[in-house]
């Protein structure tokens, strides 16, 4: 039987008797979040662990570390299993998000970093925990609770920090410097790889509507829990 838009896909196997446009779009996520769960890792995550200041941080941080890179490999793990060249879901191939040309210089970066793209990746991940290719769904949920480990890591070392006057200043700083770069995460406005992904029940929802949540969600976060400003940056970037 020919799998229609709103259908579920429930494995792997039956993926490869879905449509050219459906299979493609699967490709193209598994791929997108296994180069970027690796870029991650490699160039923030596992460098903080030499800027945590103390044995406690350096000890949760290596367990963000671990996290993300299960992350990348299970996702590639996915990929593969789908018959995605391995070579295609590592860096090189794609290029990166924006975010990964910043090399991480502090340890408040790393803070301000697990609060904010952390939570960009929790609004990703709670979409795809919707998604009729059920692997991708299942794969989705079980990694939901380490992302928001990842966040609440942010938000409670960024409270510690800036108790002190210096702190602050240095986390403000740091959210001045990533928040800016961070809509680009939600893709363009009237994108057409999203309208194939709502076609396919792939994505609930739509860029722009994804970024407005987000935007709020970071605003609560920074303006209400910690009592610091978030730059104004353009919704419809
Ligand atoms: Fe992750
Ligand atoms: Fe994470």
């Amino acid at each position: 039987m020919t799998i229609q838009p709103g259908d579920s896909v429930e494995t792997s196997r039956e993926l490869q008797d879905a449509p050219e446009e459906f299979r493609a779009a699967v490709e193209k996520i598994v791929i997108s979040h296994a180069v970027n769960e690796l870029y991650g890792a490699q160039v923030f995550d596992e460098p903080a662990i030499a800027l945590a200041p103390t044995p406690y941080s350096k000890w949760l941080t290596c367990r963000v570390a671990m996290e993300e890179y299960g992350h990348h490999v299970r996702f590639r793990e996915l990929g593969e299993e789908i018959g995605i060249a391995p070579e295609r879901m590592v860096p090189g191939d794609k290029k990166p998000l924006s975010i990964f040309e910043f090399p991480l210089k502090s340890w408040e970066e790393f803070c301000v970093i697990k609060l904010l793209a952390d939570l960009a990746e929790i609004l990703q991940v709670e979409d795809l925990a919707q998604c009729k290719f059920l692997p991708l769904r299942n794969l989705s949920r079980m990694t939901m609770p380490e992302e928001r480990f990842h966040a609440q890591f942010g938000e409670d070392f960024c409270k510690e920090l800036i108790e002190t006057e210096e702190g602050r200043q240095a986390v403000q700083d740091a959210i001045n410097c990533y928040f800016p770069i961070l809509p680009k995460f939600f893709g363009r406005a009237g994108s057409k790889n999203n309208e194939i992904y709502r076609k396919w029940g792939i994505k609930q929802r739509t860029n722009e509507d994804m970024l407005a949540d987000y935007i709020n969600r970071a605003r609560d976060l920074v303006e209400g829990e910690l009592g610091l400003t978030l730059p104004d940056v353009a919704e419809a970037a």
